[in-house]
């Protein structure tokens, strides 16, 4: 897929065919997030995959809104380390971002839908993943071929206006 148009495509998809992702495909998604750029290249960041079942379904519950976590055919679980310091944790949450969305274009170009999630408990991502205490579980990424219709560009995307977003040289 081109650029642009995987840019256009990508869209929250939480319903997922039973098709997996070919591991050579997991590994492009996950090589994405490696290669995003970072603050001072810290790449504080560490990456979970996911495949199996049974740890999908228990991931799911770490959150309300990460039910789809529980049907995706792999998750991928951003993890960093725990800063209350102003910069580092704004820039920590910034590279995450980043990191987010190479992984969401990453499959977008492949076809495979992909769909946020946030963490709640992290007690329970802990005891499931197995990362240390001085990290946290920020974010889960659930990566599918989507169930109901393949990625397209969408024409008319829900999003403010061009001319209410963009501000010329001043507000
Ligand atoms: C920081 C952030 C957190 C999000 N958390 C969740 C979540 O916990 N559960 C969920 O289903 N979607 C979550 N989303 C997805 C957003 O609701 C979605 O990106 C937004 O509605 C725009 O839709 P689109 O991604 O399909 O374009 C999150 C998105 C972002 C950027």
């Amino acid at each position: 897929m081109e650029t642009w148009d995987a840019l256009g495509s990508r869209r929250n998809v939480r319903s997922y065919s039973e098709r997996p992702i070919a591991p050579e495909d997991l590994d492009r998604i996950l090589e994405a997030a490696r290669i995003t750029p970072s603050s001072a290249n810290e790449q504080r960041w560490d990456f979970i995959v996911c495949t199996d079942r049974r740890q999908l379904e228990d991931l799911s519950k770490v959150w309300d809104g990460a039910g789809h976590i529980a049907t995706s055919a792999a998750t991928i679980g951003l993890v960093a380390p725990k800063t209350d310091e102003g910069y580092a944790r704004d820039s920590v949450h910034y590279d995450l971002g980043q990191a987010t969305m190479s992984i969401m274009l990453a499959a977008a170009d492949m076809g495979v839908g992909s769909a946020h999630a946030w963490v709640s408990d992290q007690d329970r991502a802990r005891r499931l993943l197995g990362f240390p205490q001085d990290r946290f579980l920020a974010w889960l990424i659930a990566l599918g071929h989507p169930a109901d219709r393949p990625l397209t560009p969408i024409k008319h995307p829900k999003r403010r206006s061009f001319d209410d977003v963009v501000h010329r040289g001043r507000w």
